[in-house]
């Protein structure tokens, strides 16, 4: 079969290729770092594969990532089960090599393998930066994605929140978080989030650059957490958990400041169906149709509720 695992020698060897895609601002040397690190990460060592289609002489035609992230499946009895989820990231063929077929068939032959791999089979995500076409070939379906912008600003009104997160809390911040009220759901474990922050943490070192002052915040009952994106100047809501318009408000007003006290331009939020009223009446909120990162579902199992239904937070990105 072509479809292989990489070994590590052959994931750094993949660096040296990706670094053209997704290696800007760095220089090769420091994108094989921040790869050598991400793939240390917890989260990664827990469930991240690196997958090769190979020629019959072992040439690599195209390459891509595998993440397992934990999903939830509501039973006819109203119950969740849990199950077993994958994120694909850094799909990729060689300039030369490309418009041949090599990615479709190597996403065919990632999920056909999970499928039967996967102890609790739920479902495989994506977020495309090349639209829905070439991935619906493999089954996935795309679902309609937008953004809520705002300034990243000192803000001197509004309601301050009661306290903002560390590293050290994201655990008992997720915990304290309200699950979607949606049929299938697929939902970050600690580590998952705590991958987000390992890139902050190696792009702040490798820009030379101030981390933001905290990760998230809670008021009363609500709780947000969040991520720098150097590269783009954003502050990224990962999680958010707004139990009504006024904490809305007070979460994303304290992102603001955040953002604002480490030099960024914005916040940006993943509009969820669920909280997307209570946001849209945050003073300065945009909504704006997302530029890539479009989220695709498809299914390894019969049975799971159509892609739309799905939340995609951004924590799930990868
Ligand atoms: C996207 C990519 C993986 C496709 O690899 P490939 O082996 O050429 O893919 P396939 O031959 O199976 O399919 C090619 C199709 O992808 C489409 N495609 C490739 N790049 C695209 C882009 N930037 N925007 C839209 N469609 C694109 C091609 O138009 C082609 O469609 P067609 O067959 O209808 O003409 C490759 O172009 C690549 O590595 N790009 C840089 C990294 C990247 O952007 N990866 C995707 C991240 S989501």
């Amino acid at each position: 079969m072509p479809l292989v695992l990489a070994t590590d020698a052959q994931k750094a060897q993949r660096d040296t290729v990706t670094h053209a895609a997704w290696g800007s601002p760095l220089s090769v040397a420091q994108y094989q770092e921040r790869e050598a690190r991400l793939r240390a990460h917890p989260w990664c060592r827990e469930g991240m594969n690196t997958w090769l289609w190979v020629a019959d002489d072992g040439a690599v035609l195209a390459s891509c990532e595998t993440f397992h992230t934990d999903s939830f499946l509501r039973g006819a009895d109203g119950t969740f089960t849990q199950g077993d989820s994958y994120a694909i990231a850094s799909v990729f063929t060689e300039d030369h090599l490309r418009g041949r077929g090599h990615a479709t068939r190597l996403m065919d032959g990632v999920a056909a393998e999970l499928e039967r791999v996967a102890p609790r089979p739920h479902s495989v995500v994506l977020f495309s930066d090349v639209g829905a076409p070439l991935y619906r070939r493999s089954g996935y379906v795309d679902v309609p994605a937008w953004d809520w912008h705002l300034d990243a600003s000192e803000v001197p009104e509004g309601r301050p929140v009661d306290g903002g997160l560390q590293e050290t809390d994201v655990a008992a911040a997720l915990a304290r978080m309200q699950r979607p009220q949606a049929p299938f759901y697929l939902w970050p474990s600690a580590a998952q989030v705590d991958w987000h922050l390992e890139r902050e943490r190696v792009y702040a070192e490798l820009l030379a650059r101030p981390r933001p002052q905290t990760c998230g915040a809670v008021v009363g009952d609500s709780t947000a957490l969040w991520s720098m994106v150097a590269r783009y100047g954003d502050l990224v809501v990962l999680m958010l958990d707004a139990r009504d318009a006024a904490d809305a408000a007070a979460l994303l007003t304290e992102a603001r400041r955040v953002a604002h006290r480490a030099g960024l331009q914005r916040v940006v939020w993943w509009e969820e169906p669920a909280t997307a009223p209570l946001v849209a009446g945050v003073p300065g909120a945009v909504r704006v149709q997302r530029d890539g990162s479009l989220p695709m579902l498809r299914p390894l199992r019969a049975g799971l509720p159509p892609a739309l239904e799905v939340p995609f937070p951004r924590a799930l990105w990868v």
